[in-house]
C-alpha cells in the first residue's frame, strides 16, 4: 500500500505522518507532499524512526511524484480556522487548493481512495467529487470527507461524562462537518443512557468541539493533534479494508442513495474498493430527528456551492 499526505508540512500532515510512519502495516509506503520547502525534511526526520515504512518528502508546485502510485490520499491542504472565523469563511482559498489537487489525482492516480480533511469539508468533498467526474474518473466508493473527529471527540466526551473508558464507547456521527450538520446519535451508544438534559448539553459541544479548540488556540489554528490521530484511524481503516479485513466500520461524509442530501456522513462498511456498503443511519431519536430535519438546508447549500465551484 502506498499512502500519500498532501499538506505534510501543516499542523495535521505532520501528526498525521508520525501516527502513520508508527502504525501503516509493514511494507507499507508513505509520501508526503506539500507546497512548503520543508517537506522532505519532515520525511528525513521521520525516517529516522525504525519502522517498516518507507518515507519520501517531496515539494514544490508538482505533488505528482508524490501521487504516482498512491491507493490513499489524504488532503489537508489548506488554511485553517481562526476565532471568529467559520469553516465556510475558509472556502475562498481552500476550494481552488482542492479543485487543483482533485485534477492532479485524476491524472495521477485516479484509483486512489481519496480522503478530504481540508475545511469546508461538506463543500471540499463536492468539489472534489465533480472534478473526478468531469475528468471521467471519479468513483463514488473512494471519495470521502474525514468525519472522524467528530466520532473520536464524541466517543471522549461520552467517556469523560459518564465515567467509562472512552476506548470503549462506540458512536455514530451523522450529517456533515460543521455545526448543526455534526448530529451525534446518542440515542445509539451501546450501555449508557442521557438524560434529555445531558443530550441538550452534549449534541452542541459535539457540534461546536472544533471551535472550542480555535478559541483556545487564539489565534494559532484549529485542532491538529485530535484530527491527526482521527485521519490516522479513518486512514488505517481504509488500509486495513482494502488489504482485504472484513467487517472495517467508519463513519465518513460519502455520496450515497441521496435520501438526506447527495452527500452524507454515516456509517460505512468498507472493502477491497473502498465503500462496500452505506450502513443504515438506524432508528433517531426525537430529538435527533429534529435536529436532522433543521441541518438539511444547510448542508444541501453547502454542497450547491461546491457543485457550482467545480463547475467554473
Ligand atoms: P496548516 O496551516 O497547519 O497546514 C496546512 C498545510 O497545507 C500547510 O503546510 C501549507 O503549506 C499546505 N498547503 C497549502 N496549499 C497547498 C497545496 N496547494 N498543496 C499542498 N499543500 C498545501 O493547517 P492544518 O491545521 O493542518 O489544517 C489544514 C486543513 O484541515 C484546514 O482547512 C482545516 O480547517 C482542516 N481541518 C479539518 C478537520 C476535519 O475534521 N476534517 C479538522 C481540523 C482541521
Ligand atoms: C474541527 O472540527 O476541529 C475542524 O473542522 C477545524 C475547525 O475549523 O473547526
Amino acid at each position: 500500500m502506498k499512502v500519500a499526505v498532501i499538506g505534510a508540512a501543516g499542523g495535521i500532515g505532520q501528526a498525521l505522518a508520525l501516527l502513520l510512519k508508527n502504525n501503516l502495516p509493514a511494507g507499507s509506503d508513505l509520501a508526503l507532499y506539500d507546497i512548503a520547502p520543508v517537506t522532505p525534511g519532515v520525511a528525513v526526520d521521520l525516517s529516522h524512526i525504525p519502522t517498516p515504512v518507507t518515507i519520501k518528502g517531496y515539494s514544490g508546485e508538482d505533488p505528482t511524484p508524490a501521487l504516482d502510485g498512491a491507493d490513499v490520499v489524504l488532503i489537508s491542504a489548506g488554511v485553517a480556522r481562526k476565532p471568529g472565523m467559520d469553516r465556510s469563511d475558509l472556502f475562498n482559498v481552500n476550494a481552488g487548493i482542492v479543485k487543483s489537487l482533485a485534477e492532479k489525482i485524476a491524472d495521477v492516480c485516479p484509483k486512489a481512495c481519496v480522503g478530504i480533511i481540508t475545511n469546508p469539508v461538506n463543500t471540499t468533498v463536492a468539489i472534489a467529487a465533480d472534478v473526478l467526474k468531469a475528468k471521467g474518473v471519479y468513483d463514488k466508493n473512494k471519495l470521502f470527507g474525514v468525519t472522524t473527529l467528530d466520532v473520536i471527540r464524541s466517543e471522549a466526551f461520552i467517556g469523560e461524562l459518564k465515567g467509562m473508558d472512552p476506548r470503549e464507547v462506540s458512536i455514530p456521527v451523522v450529517g456533515g462537518h460543521s455545526g448543526v450538520t455534526i448530529l451525534p446519535l446518542l440515542s445509539q451508544v451501546k450501555g449508557v443512557t442521557f438524560s434529555q438534559e445531558e443530550v441538550e448539553a452534549l449534541t452542541p459541544r459535539i457540534q461546536n468541539a472544533g471551535t472550542e479548540v480555535v478559541e483556545a488556540k487564539a489565534g494559532g489554528g484549529s485542532a491538529t493533534l485530535s484530527m491527526g490521530q482521527a485521519a490516522c484511524r479513518f486512514g488505517l481503516s481504509l488500509v486495513r479494508a482494502l488489504q482485504g479485513e472484513s467487517n472495517v466500520v467508519e463513519c465518513a461524509y460519502v455520496e450515497g442513495d441521496g435520501q438526506h442530501a447527495r452527500f452524507f456522513a454515516q456509517p460505512v462498511r468498507l472493502g477491497k474498493e473502498g465503500v462496500d456498503e452505506i450502513l443504515s443511519i438506524g432508528e433517531l431519536s426525537a430529538y435527533e430527528q429534529q435536529a436532522m430535519d433543521k441541518m438539511l438546508e444547510t448542508l444541501r447549500k453547502d454542497i450547491k456551492m461546491g457543485e457550482e465551484f467545480a463547475a467554473k
